[in-house]
């Protein structure tokens, strides 16, 4: 089973494609962690996109296809995979279709979490996550179960994101409802859009997911 994940920063994207990473075995795609990590190598491309993702802009099609191209060429990715920020233009989404049919695999769902914008300001800016493990948390949503340790892996620090301040994440909502939102109709067309409420609790978006993935919803 391949998905896309789609929906605005702080929808829960990463959120729920770590729980069926773990649930399903497939493999989360996320080409913002994809980008996150270039910038901490500081490679080439990482030293090209840190500027413009710490503004809140998209980084060029050209360059977030081309990382994506080269992660579709491991053998894992034929367990199933969830992309989890990709694609985010018209162009990369038609990039998409070329490289799926080039690798021989497709599409099964795309799944759009449907979220109310005011939440996603909160959601994001109360963000934190495990400096070791990376497993994400919230102030309010979602923290560790013993205060100050992460639950995954005991770890006592945490991190941020730098483009989690309210400026940048206005700006990352516009460049949504301006260049990606727009790729909604082109999967429409092609009968692979689902549905799911990203305002639910955590648990109950995951079910309703995998209830879309069982086929039965
Ligand atoms: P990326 O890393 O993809 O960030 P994003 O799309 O802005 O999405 P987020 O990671 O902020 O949100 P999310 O939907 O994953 O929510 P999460 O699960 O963490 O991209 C970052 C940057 O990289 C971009 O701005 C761009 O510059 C660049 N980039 C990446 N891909 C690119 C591409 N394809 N093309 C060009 N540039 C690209 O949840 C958020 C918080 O809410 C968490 O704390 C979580 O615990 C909480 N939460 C989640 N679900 C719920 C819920 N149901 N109820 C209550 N709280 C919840």
């Amino acid at each position: 089973m391949n998905i896309i994940l789609l929906g605005p920063p702080g929808a829960g994207k990463g959120t729920q494609a770590s729980r069926l990473e773990a649930e399903r075995g497939m493999v989360q795609l996320s080409t913002g962690d994809m980008l996150r990590a270039a910038v901490a190598a500081k490679s080439e491309v990482g030293l090209k996109a840190k500027a413009v993702m710490d503004a809140g802009d998209l980084v060029s099609d050209e360059i977030v296809t081309g990382i994506l191209s080269e992660r579709l060429d491991h053998d894992d990715v034929r367990k199933g995979f969830i992309l989890d920020g990709y694609p985010r233009t018209v162009a990369q989404a038609e990039s998409l279709e070329r490289l799926l049919t080039q690798k021989g695999m497709a599409l099964d769902h795309v799944i759009e979490l449907v979220v109310d914008e005011d939440a996603l300001i909160d959601r994001i800016t109360g963000r934190f996550s495990c400096a070791s493990c990376g497993t994400g948390y919230h102030e309010r949503y979602k923290r560790p179960l013993v205060e100050g340790v992460c639950d995954v892996c005991g770890s006592r620090e945490f991190k941020r994101r730098p483009d989690d301040n309210e400026e940048t994440v206005r700006n990352r909502l516009a460049e949504y409802r301006a260049k990606t939102a727009p790729i909604l109709p082109h999967y429409e067309a092609k009968g692979l859009v689902r549905r799911a409420d990203g305002m639910a609790p955590i648990a109950e978006v995951n079910d309703a997911i995998e209830a879309i993935l069982d086929g039965g919803a």
